[in-house]
């Protein structure tokens, strides 16, 4: 049976309960509004640990403007019901203040890894997703956490972290679950105007084709440059970033001759999608 937890104190009994029977712990941190991709997420968990923890938490300090965190869609009743058939254990969706209790003042912060990409155009950003995983994995005391491709910055950043700070829990990176037009699943699809929704599918066309392009020993700028104006031409109005990096670590690249991460973000609908590929 699925218990729905808001407190630290719940969270932690059940918790301890778990480790003194030595049983192992996933937990799959996200922040609502489930979809296909949070769930085969949920799966990788349930397959590899006795006992699962979905959380749920807007984090209000990872968002980068007050509107988009009001916009961004709450729906807890439906996750739960989304949940019920994975039969997870625990469902934590803290109040705030067990989160940032009165007078909260730590940061948990990444460099190197966090300066490029979505990091360069969401200041903070990525403090923010520090600062809650790092409570998320401390509050749960998870053995192993799963965190989706989808946002493959955020998968090294907070596998980094783990690291750095002796969080002994297993970063488990799992790939990105798309619809059948290619579009990456993402809680932000559902902000997509109608016509939006149908050229979004434009972004991972284009970064398909340069990935092959590159594969072929194609001039990075030039296919760069070509992708950027499909990209365009699809219906998008603004390219964020579209960048060759090594696939560990995330150095810039000039050619492809390690494996490499095509990464790109970009507007439309007034809707800011992300998506990455493996190139080679
Ligand atoms: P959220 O956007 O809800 O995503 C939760 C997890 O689901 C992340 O690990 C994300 O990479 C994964 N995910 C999203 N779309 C996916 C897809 N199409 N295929 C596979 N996995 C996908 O990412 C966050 O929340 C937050 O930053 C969080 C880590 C919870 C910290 O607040």
């Amino acid at each position: 049976m699925t218990d729905i937890v808001r407190t630290r104190s719940a969270l932690r009994a059940r918790v301890l309960a778990w480790k003194r029977a030595g049983e192992s712990i996933g937990v799959v941190p996200t922040m609502g509004a489930l979809h296909a991709g949070h769930l085969s997420l949920v799966e990788a968990a349930k397959a590899a640990n006795d006992r699962v923890i979905v959380t749920i938490f807007v984090n209000p300090k990872q968002f980068n403007s007050a509107s988009d965190l009001e916009n961004y869609p709450r729906t807890e009743e439906q996750d739960a019901e989304k949940l019920s058939p994975h039969e997870v254990e625990v469902i934590y969706v803290p109040d705030p203040d067990q989160i940032y209790p009165d007078g909260f003042a730590t940061t948990v912060s990444v460099t190197g890894l966090t300066e490029g990409l979505c990091g360069a155009h969401r200041p903070g950003h990525f403090d923010g997703v520090t600062t809650v995983v790092c409570k998320l994995f401390l509050q749960t005391g998870a053995d192993r956490a799963y965190f989706g491709q989808k946002d493959y910055q955020q998968l090294q950043v907070v596998t980094r972290m783990a690291m750095d700070l002796d969080i002994p829990v297993e970063v488990v990176g799992c790939p990105t679950v798309r619809e059948d037009d290619g579009l990456a699943l993402s809680s932000r699809n559902l902000l997509l105007p109608a016509e939006a929704r149908v050229a979004a599918p434009g972004l991972n066309r284009a970064m398909s084709a340069m990935a092959e392009g590159l594969l072929g020993g194609g001039d990075v700028a030039a296919l760069r440059a070509t992708a950027e104006e499909a990209i365009l031409a699809a219906g998008f109005e603004r390219v964020e970033y579209l960048e060759l990096r090594a696939a560990d670590g995330l150095a810039p690249m000039a050619s492809v001759d390690r494996p490499a991460r095509l990464l790109a973000a970009a507007w439309i609908g007034g809707v800011r999608l992300i998506d990455n590929i493996a190139v080679g």
